[in-house]
């Protein structure tokens, strides 16, 4: 009984603050609890503290809603409910808080797309003697993603490899790895040992040892060479030895010594070795440079298998091997995104045509 009378008590009140205000004001006994002024717009741009100052919760912006709506805005001492009271106030965004809230839904949107994705770089600068060799550069590489990068000799893509890998310092801008590790922060062994496996142009194998003690070596992890290669038993470690002979189109060749093997095998060696250490991502620059047409063809089908399983990004400027891997394809000029899509598309790019040409 008491209970339904508090609850009448309460319905009483709603009545009472829902009735049409005359010439004196309500009761300064609001039911929100909160200071009593809180109705009044002095400079009718409080919405924007509810907006801006609100945390992920959507209500802000359902807050802003009815404020677009001239017929509540234009009486708002009249047939006020406590519903619309939740939602007020019921006047039109203030300029400025209409900023700051896009300002917000934007950085959120930027959070939450560097999360999502496995690289991404925002406004990367790197200056060498006053030159910017990358110009607030901004890219993203979804997880799982192969893409190839191309753009002129000095277009910065090296550059843009060493700036992932932690060789290249960024002058200014956010370079993320898997959402919120700033790359940026870390150096070259820790960024490779976090995940991220780049080849360089050059091969660089272990010449005088045989193809798959190559890729022993690499498996080794913390162990010492001599260990790596005395400790040959576990079964394990020959199985993802043999798994990387075949996708490297090596194992015929597993007891060749990698100095005499061509230029071409050379290079799949080292992919080798670098799937090795099971990165997430591979970096690959140039890889068929000096490779031949056969070479070149099986390159593109064996990234193509590589990128199954892990994020491959590979600069190059064969058109033919591009065309090949059939992924999105970025062009990269004077150190910015010149042109993105479809090989074909940025190929047709006016933009593109003219760098390749003027140069
Ligand atoms: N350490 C450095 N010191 C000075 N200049 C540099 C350095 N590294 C790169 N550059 C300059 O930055 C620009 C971009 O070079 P980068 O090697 O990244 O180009 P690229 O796109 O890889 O070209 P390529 O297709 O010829 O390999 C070039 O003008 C280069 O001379
Ligand atoms: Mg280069």
């Amino acid at each position: 009984m008491g209970e339904t009378s508090v609850v009448q008590k309460v319905a009483d009140e709603i009545r009472v603050l829902s009735e049409p205000q005359g010439a004196a004001p309500p009761p300064a006994v609001s039911v929100a609890g909160g200071p009593a002024d809180t109705a009044e717009q002095p400079d009718g741009g409080l919405p924007a503290q509810a907006g801006a100052s609100s945390g992920p919760s959507r209500p802000a912006g359902a807050a802003m809603d009815p404020g677009t709506n001239p017929a509540t805005s234009s009486a708002p001492n009249t047939m006020t409910s406590t519903a619309t009271k939740a939602a007020e106030p019921a006047v039109s965004p203030h300029p400025y808080a209409s900023m700051l809230r896009e300002k917000r839904l934007a950085s959120e949107a930027n959070g939450r797309a560097r999360r999502e994705t496995l690289l991404y770089l925002d406004g990367v600068t790197k200056s060498f003697d006053g030159f910017k060799a990358i110009n607030n550069l901004s890219l993203v590489i979804e997880k799982g993603e192969m893409r190839a990068i191309i753009g002129p000799n000095g277009a910065g893509k090296t550059t843009m490899m060493d700036i992932i890998t932690g060789k290249t310092r960024p002058d200014k801008g956010e370079v993320f790895f898997n959402g919120d590790v700033d790359l940026t922060h870390h150096d070259e062994a820790a960024i490779a040992s976090m995940g991220i496996g780049r080849k360089f142009q050059k091969p660089t194998v272990f010449e005088s040892h045989t193809v798959e003690d190559n890729i022993r070596l690499s498996l080794a992890g913390p162990r010492s060479v001599l260990e790596a290669l005395v400790h040959r038993k576990d079964a394990a470690e020959r199985d993802r030895i043999e798994a990387i002979l075949e996708t490297t189109r090596l194992t015929a060749r597993r007891a060749t010594i990698a100095g005499g093997l061509s230029h071409g095998q050379k290079q799949w060696l080292e992919i080798g070795m670098l799937l090795a250490q099971d990165p997430e991502l591979l970096l690959v620059d140039e890889p068929v440079a000096g490779m031949t047409d056969a070479e070149t063809e099986e390159t593109a089908r064996l990234l193509r298998e590589i990128a199954r399983t892990r994020s491959v990004v590979v600069v190059e400027h064969d058109m033919h091997f591009v065309r090949e891997l059939g992924v999105k394809v970025t062009c990269l000029h004077e150190g910015s995104v010149l042109s993105e899509g479809t090989l074909d598309k940025v190929s047709a790019d006016p933009k593109v045509i003219e760098v390749y040409l003027g140069r």
